[in-house]
């Protein structure tokens, strides 16, 4: 079980890192977008090897930007030479429901040997497929699911049960993080990996009730040391 950072920040990336709590990252073109990397492919390029640079031995996500099956599989090969850490990322199908993805993950996971992150998925059936052809990750993206009035955690039980029966090797990894909740409630679910936006992983750690009983112990300290004092 472990838990990635979504994020392209590379503050939050490193204050994570350092407290020891994230074993990985994962990035698309929104969540760049969203962490200031406008200046194109050479500014996605610069921003994932500085990310994969940071974090290695641990993985980093990146996702091809086409959806044409020859583009996919020639920046899915350019991705692999930037760092020995980086997983392509490639949607389960394209935006009309083109399967050519599933032929691109085959082909690039046993004939390049690059591993793959299959995303953009909603259900478990959709899981393991992409473990049949071969993804070294298949990605659920819980929040949207429970959002069309699914609940993500039977698909999540339903996709490891699937693929550990055939002894896959692919690993669940769920995102779209909405609520704190999600992540211990997803990784018991049966998920390898839940990756995580700072702000949530932030909520993880800081409790209000924790606050208040440190605050005790200090306000406490300071008076039996007064007292010690005298
Ligand atoms: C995986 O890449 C992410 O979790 C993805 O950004 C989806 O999250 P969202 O539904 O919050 O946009």
């Amino acid at each position: 079980m472990a838990i990635f950072l979504d994020t392209g920040n590379l503050q939050d990336i490193e204050r994570f890192l350092k407290m020891g709590v994230i074993r990985g990252v994962t990035t698309n073109p929104s969540i760049l977008l969203k962490s200031g990397v406008t200046g194109g492919k050479k500014a996605i390029k610069a921003r994932s090897i500085e990310i994969a640079k940071m974090i290695a031995p641990y993985p980093l996500s990146v996702e091809v930007t086409t959806n044409d099956y020859g583009q996919m599989i020639s920046q899915a090969r350019e991705y692999a030479k930037w760092a020995e850490n980086i997983i392509v990322k490639i949607t389960v199908h394209g935006p009309k429901g083109e399967m050519e993805n599933f032929e691109a993950v085959h082909l690039l996971e046993t004939k390049d040997n690059i591993r793959i992150n299959m995303t953009a998925m909603m259900s478990a059936q959709q899981c393991l497929l992409g473990a049949l052809a071969g993804a070294t990750y298949v990605s659920l993206f819980g929040g949207r699911i429970n959002d069309m009035g699914t609940n993500c955690v039977n698909e999540i039980g339903k996709a490891r049960r699937v693929i550990d029966a055939q002894d896959l090797k692919a690993k669940i990894m769920i995102g779209s993080t909405r609520e704190v909740l999600n992540v211990i409630e997803w990784l018991d679910a049966g998920a390898h990996i839940v990756t995580v936006v700072p702000e949530i992983l932030k909520k993880l750690i800081v409790h209000p009730y924790s606050k208040e009983t440190v605050q005790m112990f200090l306000d406490d300290a300071r008076k039996a040391e007064s007292i010690i004092g005298k």
